[in-house]
């Protein structure tokens, strides 16, 4: 299995290096995941290279036109059957592991990065499947969320993390936060690890590190317990 993953953009530099390093490199390196960033005035509407214009109505900020965008989506879909396509937004669904979780196991993701004050209205409609926000604030535009989602996606595709069980006791996993976790020296500066972790019992530490999850989670996001 695997996923491959088309992204439009108007600022492709912004994403040369997010999907270099680390877990996602390693991720393309076994052929598990695909990306293509595609540059948005390949389908510009003249010889300028425009790809935005003034909002109807009257306003500050750019809108991204339809004929463009339409054009590439269109042309990106003729190779690929994109199971969803993708418009990065403040007021679309906000991200959660469960979203992540479900894009993992698609084959074909087509992410659209909106700048100045968005896409036409009419390219939502008659193309966008999914939108998506990272958080209540505002970006300059969609590609660093864009890289965001990618990166949460990329680590849970099945074979992308060493261990694969690893992921499943990530922050969210089971709408718990991650336990403390230490490292050596076991004494620091006159503080000490908890004596569990070096007790070598596999079934204490695990009951151990449930605890303090559960612990954190009610202390910094009782949200989560209440949720799904
Ligand atoms: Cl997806 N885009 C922009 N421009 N701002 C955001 C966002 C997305 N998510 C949170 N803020």
């Amino acid at each position: 299995m695997s996923l491959k993953i088309d992204i439009l953009t108007v600022l492709p530099e912004l994403l040369e290096s997010p999907f270099n390093h680390s877990i996602l490199k390693r991720a393309k390196e076994k052929n598990l995941l695909e990306i293509r960033v595609h540059h948005l005035r390949q389908w510009a509407v003249n010889e300028y290279g425009q790809v935005d214009d003034y909002q109807f109505g009257g306003g500050a900020g750019m809108v991204m036109m339809p004929e463009p965008l339409a054009n590439a989506i269109e042309t990106l879909s003729k190779n690929r059957p994109f199971d969803e396509i993708i418009y990065m937004t403040p007021d679309g669904e906000r991200l959660n592991q469960r979203i992540s979780n479900g894009l993992s196991l698609k084959g074909n993701l087509l992410i659209i990065c909106g700048h100045y004050k968005g896409i036409d209205q009419r390219i939502r409609e008659k193309y966008v499947t999914k939108e998506i926000s990272i958080g209540d604030y505002v970006l300059s535009g969609g590609e660093l969320a864009a890289a965001v989602l990618v990166d949460s996606i990329g680590r849970l595709i099945p074979g992308v993390l060493n261990d694969e069980t690893s992921a499943l006791f990530d922050s969210f996993q089971d709408n718990l936060l991650a336990p403390p976790v230490y490292t050596r020296p076991a004494s620091w500066r006159g503080m000490e690890v908890p004596a569990i972790l070096l007790s070598g019992d596999p079934k204490k530490i695990e009951d151990w590190r449930h605890e303090e999850s559960l612990k954190r989670t009610e202390e910094r996001r009782p949200d989560l317990l209440e949720s799904e």
